[in-house]
């Protein structure tokens, strides 16, 4: 476990679905994220995790997979997630820290960060993480919010924004809001082991006044166009990247699934709503509870 935990920014009881998505309009971004999701991910595979999955906005993309995890720290929002899914079998609700992935080493196939990463005050901890828990050959496409961004420069360029779009280091806009930038992005990937390698630049017109006179239908089918600039330069908000893990490596042994967030010691069955930790040293117990698996903080 990391000693030195970073902070987290805390959605718990948030109502993130209601006040930035339903009926706030951004169908645009929606669409547009959802393009670049199926250009990057393999559309069928056994387990896949999202992280940082919030409500399950993007749940239904996930059906071609066995086992799907919808990871997040905020429990309110998973709850929402299992109201809408909780009856499908190949849907896991797990409560927990990306820094601390409660997770068995080389489970994962697939795994998809979107919209999240701003949130990371150490995002290099988080991919040595992410590297951990994924399968020999796994990909593990990423969204990030790009601080070269062409607003960003023109407010640089004219004097509106004292930090510069150019500098790789990421910048905290607010507290706990990072923006990043794709060469620092791509840097940190391949310190932890990952191969980044499709880049698509996604919300070219995420600018409210062209949202409100273009037919969103429209801005779609442009943005779709527009991501495939990706490789070669990045403007946009928003930014995603496919990255692969090495195929040499440690696979998870069949019929493993948890491990203990802190020791890392594999998990067993659940007993009278819990999962205990059988290392002596550790002995940790995690609550189970009504299709929750909690890892936020033990029993
Ligand atoms: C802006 S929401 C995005 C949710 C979802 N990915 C989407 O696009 O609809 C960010 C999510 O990241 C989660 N999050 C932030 N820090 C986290 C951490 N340290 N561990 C796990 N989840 C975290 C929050 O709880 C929240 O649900």
């Amino acid at each position: 476990m990391n000693t030195d935990t970073p902070p987290v920014c805390d959605y718990e009881g948030s109502d993130y679905r209601t006040r930035f998505w339903e009926g706030q309009g951004r169908e645009y971004e929606d669409q547009v994220e959802r393009i670049a999701l199926r250009r990057l991910m393999p559309p069928t595979g056994h387990t896949l995790i999202e992280i940082g999955a919030g409500f399950g906005r993007l749940a239904d993309e996930y059906l071609g997979y066995r086992q799907v995890v919808l990871f997040d720290y905020s429990r309110s929002l998973l709850r929402e997630a299992q109201a809408h899914w909780g009856g499908d079998p190949r849907f896991f609700y797990v409560a927990g820290n990306w820094y601390d992935m409660p997770f068995v080493n080389g489970l994962f196939d697939t795994m998809v960060q979107i919209r999240t990463l701003h949130h990371a005050a150490d995002a290099p901890s988080l991919f040595i993480e992410l590297a951990r828990i994924a399968a020999p050959g796994g990909t593990y496409v990423l969204e990030f919010a790009n601080k070269q961004n062409l607003k960003a420069i023109l407010r640089y360029w004219g004097k509106r924004q004292s930090w510069s779009p150019f500098a790789p280091d990421p910048v905290e806009f607010v507290a706990l809001n990072f923006d990043f930038h794709p060469r620092w992005i791509r840097q940190h990937l391949q310190q932890a082991h990952f191969t980044p390698g499709k880049m698509l630049t996604v919300s070219h017109y995420r600018i409210a006044p062209l949202k409100r006179l273009v037919p969103t239908s429209l801005l779609v089918t442009l943005d779709s166009l527009a991501q495939q600039t990706g490789n070669w330069w990045q403007l946009s908000p928003s930014v995603f990247v496919k990255n692969q893990h090495p195929s040499q490596g440690q696979t998870a042994v069949s019929g493993t699934f948890f491990a203990c967030p802190t020791c890392k010691t594999t998990l067993g069955d659940v007993e009278n709503g819990r999962l205990s930790c059988p290392n002596p040293t550790c002995q940790r117990q995690w609550r189970v509870e009504d299709g929750l698996y909690d890892f936020k903080e033990p029993i």
